[in-house]
């Protein structure tokens, strides 16, 4: 049944968390060009209307990774979900797993690995960032694998934080002065809805994968300081080597942009690729991930499914997705703010809404399965 669109849970989100924290979500890099790019080139591409065709029994499930799924789409891993709603990662894990999609938690997640694993009720996938001391990185590995995790994706498009300058301007990064304090501590008690969610039901509000590296990380400035200084700037393809060795599973390289690229993931033994710009965080004015995936898919070879995300907000973008070459999408934003609207139910509305908005757009395009969506339902340009 449709419920209200995901661009709508962003409105909702706007109003019930403190200013800095939509921003924080909301926001990209620089001018916020490839921000903007990711949606309009969607919206821009045309789809093929295609009439009397059979559609009473569409057929979603999709393959990835070998696993099969109810949807092509995952909840791409989102840093610090647990301080938009109350242990928030708990609450998407368990709406994932009820529409039996992967559900990806990141290194910077306010609910630790295990904590999760202990409310999922199906293999979770956990996000990698190289960090410099190696020994932190193992460990992480063996947590991921010990608590059940059979997939890992590792991040490299994060060298250093992408230039965000909404954070940087109401306050969120930046020096912890006390004039940035009071700027917070004012929108937090603005907030009281969030505050009693999150802030007084929520805790601890703590990096919950890092809390030994991390013990001192109690704003976001600490947390800005430590990831300057301990996310490695010189990973290279020898590191994915090694994070090849170190992990048994599947393994997945998150924000391939090219061709070259994507052969380069192929030759190093990955199982995945993510054709990824951050949701515009990052480098500004690269193109739209919809504008990089057919070049993507055509390098990475038969044996290496590609997903991509960024700008993936209705059922009609994951149609053109699976059309233009990819295997599935992952919504960052849609999930998060749904997240911070509706709890757990907004994600389970969410998702429930997204299959129908896919339902709608596959049975008028003429495709029945979801693995079978043929690539002229669009209109190439
Ligand atoms: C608030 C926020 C935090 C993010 N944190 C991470 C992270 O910790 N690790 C990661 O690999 N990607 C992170 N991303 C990027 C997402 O995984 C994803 O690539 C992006 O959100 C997709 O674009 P979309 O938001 O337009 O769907 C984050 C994105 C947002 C919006």
């Amino acid at each position: 049944m449709l419920s209200i669109p995901a661009n709508d849970y962003r409105e909702l989100a706007k109003k019930r968390l403190p200013k800095q924290l939509f921003d924080y979500i909301d926001g990209g890099s620089y001018d916020e060009r490839t921000l903007a790019e990711n949606s309009s080139a969607l919206s821009r591409i045309e789809l093929r209307q295609k009439v009397l065709v059979d559609v009473s029994d569409i057929d979603f499930t999709t393959s990835l990774l070998g696993t099969d799924y109810d949807l092509p789409l995952a909840l791409a891993p989102v840093g610090l979900a647990g301080s938009f709603a109350r242990r928030g990662e708990v609450q998407a894990v368990k709406a994932a797993d009820k529409h039996n999609i992967p559900f990806c938690l990141s290194t910077l997640s306010i609910c630790s690995m295990e904590e999760i694993a202990d409310h999922a009720s199906k293999p979770f996938w956990y996000q990698l960032y190289m960090i410099r001391e190696r020994n932190i990185v193992n460990n992480m590995i063996k947590r991921a694998a010990a608590v059940g995790c059979e997939t890992l994706i590792l991040t490299v498009d994060l060298p250093f934080p992408g230039a965000r300058y909404r954070d940087v301007r109401n306050g969120m990064y930046g020096d912890d002065s006390l004039w940035n304090k009071l700027k917070r501590l004012y929108q937090f008690v603005s907030h009281p809805r969030w505050l009693f969610d999150v802030g007084i039901k929520g805790g601890p509000v703590v990096f919950g994968n890092l809390v030994d590296e991390l013990s001192m990380a109690n704003s976001m400035a600490h947390l800005q300081a430590w990831v300057s200084s301990q996310f490695d700037p010189s990973v290279s393809w020898q590191d994915l080597a090694w994070v090849r060795e170190q992990w048994q599973g599947k393994l997945i390289i998150k924000g391939v942009m090219t061709a070259d690229d994507a052969r380069l993931a192929s030759e190093y033994g990955v199982d995945g690729i993510i054709v990824s710009n951050h949701g515009g965080r990052q480098l500004d004015t690269v193109p739209a991930t919809i504008n990089a995936i057919e070049g993507v898919v055509q390098a990475a070879g038969a044996n290496v499914d590609v997903m991509m995300d960024s700008g993936i907000r209705s059922g009609l973008d994951i149609l053109k997705a699976r059309a233009m070459g990819a295997d599935g999408c992952l919504i960052g934003r849609a999930w998060v703010y749904a997240l911070a609207a509706r709890g757990e139910e907004g994600v389970d509305q969410l998702l429930t809404n997204l299959k129908e908005e896919l339902r709608i757009a596959m049975a008028l395009t003429g495709n029945q399965s979801a693995k079978g969506i043929a690539r002229d339902s669009i209109i190439r340009p």
